[in-house]
């Protein structure tokens, strides 16, 4: 099987007005294990990238890294032109990154609105500065308007899934991180999610950095980067993945 393994500085063209972010030669360890190695990636302004590979690779290692709950030993990341490298989470979230993380983290005792509140606290000022819920998320998931005051513990997996994008969305991004957010979800609601990642893009204009197993959810995307063992050892536009590729990166 022939997988077309691009160099890292052919990886992605960059944007005319540069990069929203950058990637550099990322090595990232738990302790004395080595997980990403040397990791290149690169996201335009307003690009959707989908980020595939089997179980155990780095996928969400490479996540945590870029929002700052894990530091690199050596490598860059670049938001906009500045190095965010050394900057703690809360920084980075200030700074523009959303993050959806694998397993969603709803904190079950508090409702659905106080979920939603904590996303404002993303945004320069706080919550003190922001209390105001931008009605376009119960446009994107009109279910979270429904169960406003409903425990946020008390939603179906796919609604705390709607519940933590909607969350990270408040902070107003202009980069959404998304680890698996179709994981364990029903078709039917795989489907909400892919419509509203879609439509975020569209009316928004952030980018969107996407962890997925789900084939239609990928080829969204306009750009992939295929990791293995801690590596990125493919990219491409997700026009030219091939089925064999599809099958070597992705558990279908
Ligand atoms: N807290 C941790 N301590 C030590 N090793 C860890 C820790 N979390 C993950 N790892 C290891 O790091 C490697 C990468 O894990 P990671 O969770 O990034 O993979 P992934 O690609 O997101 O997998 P999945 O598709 O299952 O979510 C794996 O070998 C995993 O066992
Ligand atoms: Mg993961």
């Amino acid at each position: 099987m022939t997988v077309i393994t691009t160099p890292p500085s052919l990886a992605h063209p960059s944007h005319e007005g540069g990069d929203l972010l950058g990637i550099r030669n990322l090595n990232v360890y738990y302790g004395e294990s080595h997980i990403l190695r040397n990791v290149d990636l690169s996201i335009a302004p307003g690009q959707m990238v989908c980020l595939i590979g089997l179980n155990g690779v780095g996928k969400t290692t490479l996540l945590k890294s870029i929002i700052g709950l894990l530091q690199q030993r050596s490598g860059s990341i670049v938001l906009a032109g500045a190095d965010i490298s050394s900057q703690p989470p809360h920084q980075r979230a200030r700074g523009g990154i959303g993050y959806v993380p694998q397993g969603r983290e709803i904190i079950a005792q508090l409702s659905v609105r106080e979920n939603l509140l904590l996303g404002l606290e993303a945004r320069p000022g706080g919550i003190s500065r922001h209390r105001h819920i931008d009605p376009l998320v119960f446009e994107l998931f009109p279910v979270l308007e429904k169960f406003l005051n409903r425990r946020g513990g008390d939603l179906s997996g796919g609604q705390q899934q709607q519940l933590a994008i909607a969350r990270a969305l408040l902070g107003k991004p202009r980069l959404l991180l998304l680890d698996e957010p179709t994981e364990g979800i029903q078709p039917s609601v795989v489907l909400d999610i892919q419509r509203a990642v879609a439509r975020i893009i569209r009316e928004t204009g952030i980018s969107v950095l996407l962890v997925e197993h789900h084939a239609s959810f990928v080829r969204q995307a306009d750009w992939y980067y295929a990791m293995q063992k801690g590596g990125v050892v493919a990219s491409g536009p997700t026009s030219e993945l091939s089925k064999e590729v599809i099958q070597r990166f992705l558990s279908v």
